[in-house]
């Protein structure tokens, strides 16, 4: 579905939405910092920011089109976009199924927030459809994904299971947060919902907390007075105006962090330090085939598994000079954290995260220094 003609995705991130007309011919469109729109002399549609707000809404154009979706709504937060959409879909003594290795605190708000309403949830790897075809029951009312998933790397079907929930008139939602619009648009695959974590690449610069749900009109608009509306998290026009021009650089941003990540993935893949690297862009990925057929790119984000001691290991993680240590992804610079370091071989086995498991986004620093910092810190492992 083209719904917004054939422009490109760079001229959608640049241009979009911006209505030079409208705004006085400024380059970049203003920030309407307010919470409220008089209408004594003008009828313009707008009433109060938390309905919505001229800045947010160029924001909800961009992400709408580059999802290749009829509509958008902003939110205040990734974690904010996804509790919505599920609520959007749920009834009460419902049935949801859902990778188990999804965002953690959107497991938990299904596993033990959702179920003080009685909604009950089945938790599967992901990886065939046959699991998901097995948890279906009669009440179940929203399929929800997360490709990649964010800390093991493994693909879901996307077109598959969008076939096989629409055979049985469930619901699909999937967090493209990883792949980005630019490499994966989810809708042409079927799937009815997407949401994102705006705080990751779409942001790209570490400095907001944002989120978005994408999908038809028909789905989009109850959800303004309703899921976002009485909840409230709507998103701050400020907060709209760095995500703008976040997304004005995103395809050149994406470009970059694709081309380090693949370099940088294959480093470790050589490296006789390293164990296992977990990166769907690597043609070793048990998915990779998959992951050709429903992307277009990478992102930076890659998992890794040193070889030495839990001490070795997390000295290696001290030693790094370009990357920071944190838990978030997808800003400017590169970070390192550590899902697996700590488990247990039982708490691997049980979550499917690998013992040892690094987790790194690479940032926009070149890759041959973040190559040499990374062969630096290995070294300096093997002799600790
Ligand atoms: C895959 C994924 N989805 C959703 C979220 C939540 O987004 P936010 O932090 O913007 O609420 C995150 C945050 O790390 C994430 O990694």
């Amino acid at each position: 579905m083209d719904v917004h003609g054939s422009r490109s995705k760079e001229e959608i991130c640049m241009h979009l939405g911006d209505d030079y007309d409208r705004y006085l011919g400024a380059i970049v469109p203003p920030i309407f910092q307010n919470s409220l729109f008089t209408r004594k002399t003008q009828d313009h549609g707008y009433s109060y920011t938390r309905a919505s707000n001229p800045t947010i809404e160029i924001a909800e154009r961009k992400i709408a089109a580059l999802e290749e979706a009829e509509d958008a709504r902003c939110f205040s937060s990734g974690m904010a976009a996804i509790t919505a959409a599920l609520m959007s879909v749920m009834e009460k003594d419902c049935h949801i199924v859902c990778p188990s290795n999804v965002y953690p605190p959107t497991k938990a708000f299904l596993e033990s927030y959702m179920a003080k309403f009685g909604v009950e949830t089945t938790f599967v790897s992901g990886e065939s459809l046959a699991e998901f075809e097995r948890a279906l029951r009669p009440n179940t009312k929203a399929i929800y994904l997360e490709t990649p998933l964010s800390n093991v790397f493994t693909l879901q079907d996307l077109r598959a299971i969008a076939a096989l929930a629409k055979s049985r008139g469930i619901t699909t939602i999937a967090d493209n947060s990883w792949a980005t619009p630019l490499y994966q648009n989810p809708i042409g695959c079927g799937i009815d919902i997407v949401v994102h974590s705006a705080s990751k690449y779409m942001g790209g610069h570490s400095d907001i907390i944002a989120g978005v749900m994408v999908g038809t009109k028909a789905r989009m608009e109850p959800v303004t007075h309703r899921e976002r509306g009485m909840f409230g998290a709507s998103m701050d026009p400020h907060q709209a105006w760095l995500l703008i021009r976040g997304l004005r650089t995103l395809p050149v941003r994406m470009r970059q962090h694709q081309e380090s990540a693949l370099r940088i993935a294959a480093f470790l893949e050589a490296h006789p330090l390293v164990d296992r690297v977990l990166y769907p862009g690597l043609p070793s990925h048990p998915q990779y085939e998959l992951g050709r057929s429903q992307m277009s790119g990478y992102s930076g984000l890659i998992g890794f598994v040193p070889k030495g001691s839990r001490e070795a290991i997390a000295s290696f993680m001290k030693s790094l000079r370009l990357f920071q240590e944190g838990p978030s992804w997808g800003g400017f610079e590169s970070l390192v954290n550590s899902p697996g370091l700590w488990l247990d071989e039982e708490a691997s086995r049980r979550t499917g995260i690998p013992q040892g498991l690094l987790r790194v986004s690479i940032g926009l620093e070149h890759a041959d220094s973040l190559i040499e910092d990374i062969d630096a810190a290995l070294a300096g492992m093997k002799r600790a």
